[in-house]
């Protein structure tokens, strides 16, 4: 039996979208308020969902527990109140993007998830608001 389980975590962070090499106008042009020079800030809420066969004499896929540990060593604490464009290793060079951000994570979280025998990430979904996400799936 193949089953999903999903984790929920939450950081709150700062970031700014904006290209070096285009002027101020071209910047507001294209992000609008997203490109102030200030930051501004979004609370995020980040799915991780990993997939696997239940084996364990637990019946667990992975002790919810490790999986809270993975997701807050590898992404919450180098996150959570920080500026992604500034302050995050990963996303040194990037845009700070929902989808840029959302792949990164998922990057970030693959190997150590995947340390456990037989559990693999499957999808990270990253809402940056109520109303949007983006989803990645590691293709
Ligand atoms: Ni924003």
């Amino acid at each position: 039996m193949m089953i999903h389980i999903t984790r929920k975590e939450h950081f709150n962070a700062a970031h700014r979208m904006y290209r070096e090499e285009w002027s101020a106008e071209k910047n507001k042009e294209v992000f609008g308020k997203c490109a102030n020079p200030n930051w501004h800030g979004h609370n995020y809420y980040l799915y991780v969902t990993v997939k696997g066969h239940i084996t364990h004499a637990t019946g667990y896929l992975i002790d919810l527990k490790d999986l809270k540990v993975i997701i807050n060593k590898y992404v919450i604490e180098k996150l959570d109140h920080m500026n992604l464009n500034k302050d995050v290793d990963f996303m040194q060079g990037k845009m700070a993007s929902t989808e840029i951000l959302c792949i990164e994570i998922f990057n970030q979280l693959k190997a150590p998830i995947e340390e456990h025998e037989g559990v693999f990430l499957h999808s990270v979904k990253l809402a940056e608001t109520e109303n949007n996400s983006a989803e990645y799936f590691g293709e």
